[in-house]
């Protein structure tokens, strides 16, 4: 078993460099296997989602290389199965993205029901719908979803909510459908906008990627020998603005796109906190007296749900009773009881929680509930007086690439301990 040890309470001060955004990678990479030749994808997060996914597309018939730690040649020419392997798609929810995939170029997909963080029912009922207006007949059996179809055609699609996994998927489906396919109320997170640039860069034909209408016209075929690099991620982006101000550290975050990160900004510069943006880098300096605040997570523009648990811990440390609003996932409060353990003064009612304001927290043994409430207790045990013992790591190793490496360069004492 692993677990990191970190002793609390020092700022974290320096500069770090922020990775390839997950969410993106997760999404183009599966999109590789619509293309009939080679790509290159530059700037991929080291963690083991991505891993998992290469060896998702070599298990297909892609050949899958990683010219280095952080860049993978994909050659899909080969791809000649469309049934997507339980024992990998059950540790990631982002296998869904196969279901487009896989329907664009066999007009046939067998994936099991994705795995991932569970934090409320994660239903892909908006995926699905997409899919049967476009012709395809979908069925579930034994825990697989099924899909078939004749031909895909071009249709009108309203989400019922924005999500960002139904607007990608069908997004990837619609490349290579008959006609027009416009998608309404889509997600308009930075994610969806780079997989549409990366399927308009092997030939699709995408307009509208980070507004709420999306117009895909099908195109026949979709070619290589391209390279697209992947955005930098605003959640990991976020994490380490968030911890640099919890430990009262100096930050400059390098590697990012400002534009991405505004209400996490905003929000910060509301607490009181010093924020100066700069073209490609965000500098967060801490300070004693942090204000309190109300949050609601929103889909983008709004605050991003994947910071909500991290976010509560600077709520912790502020003045004053704070709350913060789940209005995405049905339930993510997991990580509050976590946090109790470190003697944060949290109550949940309902999708809110109530947060009053405590002078520091002190470090405990805490574990990983999910990706981002595993960031939270990090960021927690890097405030905390005192050492916290951190376990589950495999949920931070999902998402974060090098990240105790990173913290360590920061100043942060945080080592991995093999128990
Ligand atoms: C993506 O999940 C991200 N994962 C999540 O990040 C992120 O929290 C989420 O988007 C919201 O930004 C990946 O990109 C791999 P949704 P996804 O579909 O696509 C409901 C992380 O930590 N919904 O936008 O699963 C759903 O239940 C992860 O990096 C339906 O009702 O999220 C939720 O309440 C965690 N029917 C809301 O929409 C559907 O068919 C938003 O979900 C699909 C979703």
């Amino acid at each position: 078993m692993e677990k990191l040890v970190i002793k609390g309470n020092k700022p974290l001060t320096g500069e770090v460099n922020i990775s390839g955004a997950k969410n993106a990678a997760v999404a183009v990479i599966p999109a590789a296997l619509m293309v009939h030749g080679v790509v290159k994808i530059e700037n991929v997060p080291n963690i083991s989602d991505v891993k998992l996914l290469a060896d998702l597309l070599r298990l297909l018939g892609a050949k899958v290389d990683f010219e280095d730690k952080n860049t993978l040649i994909i050659d899909s020419t080969e791809v000649d199965k469309y049934i997507a392997s339980y024992d990998i798609v059950k540790e990631m929810r982002a296998s869904y993205y196969l279901l487009g995939a896989l329907l664009a170029r066999f007009k046939r997909a067998e994936v099991p029901f994705p795995g991932g963080c569970n934090f409320g029912y994660r239903p892909i009922d908006q995926h699905v719908k997409g899919f049967e207006a476009m012709g395809a007949k979908v069925k579930i059996e034994h825990g697989v979803i099924k899909i078939e179809a004749e031909n895909l055609k071009g249709c009108q699609i309203f989400l019922d909510v924005e999500s960002v996994g139904a607007t990608i998927n069908l997004m990837l489906a619609a490349t290579v459908a008959d006609g027009i396919t416009t998608i309404e109320n889509a997600a308009k997170e930075p994610h969806v906008v780079d997989v549409a640039n990366f399927l308009n860069a092997v030939g699709a034909n995408v307009k509208g990627a980070g507004t709420d209408v999306i117009k895909i016209r099908g195109t026949s075929i979709l070619k290589g020998g391209i390279t697209h690099a992947i955005i930098p991620d605003q959640i990991e982006a976020g994490t380490f603005m968030i911890a640099a101000a919890a430990t009262r550290g100096d930050v400059l975050v390098k590697n990012v796109i400002p534009k991405h990160m505004e209400s996490l900004t905003a929000k910060l510069l509301e607490m009181n906190i010093n924020v100066e943006e700069n073209e490609d880098s965000i500098r967060v300096r801490g300070v004693e007296r942090i204000s309190k605040a109300n949050i609601k997570t929103l889909p983008y523009p709004g605050f991003p749900t994947d910071l909500h648990p991290q976010t509560t811990v600077l709520l912790c440390l502020a003045d004053g009773t704070s709350t913060i609003t789940e209005s995405v996932f049905d339930s993510r409060f997991g990580y509050v009881d976590e946090l109790k353990r470190m003697g944060a003064l949290i109550k949940v009612e309902g999708r809110m929680a109530v947060v009053e304001g405590i002078p520091s927290l002190t470090g405990a043994p805490v574990k990983a509930l999910d990706l981002r409430a595993g960031a939270a207790v990090v960021i927690a045990a890097l405030a905390a007086k005192g050492t916290s013992e951190i376990y589950n790591l495999k949920y931070i190793d999902r998402g974060y690439e090098d990240f105790e490496d990173k913290l360590r360069s920061l100043g942060a004492d945080v080592v991995r301990v093999i128990e």
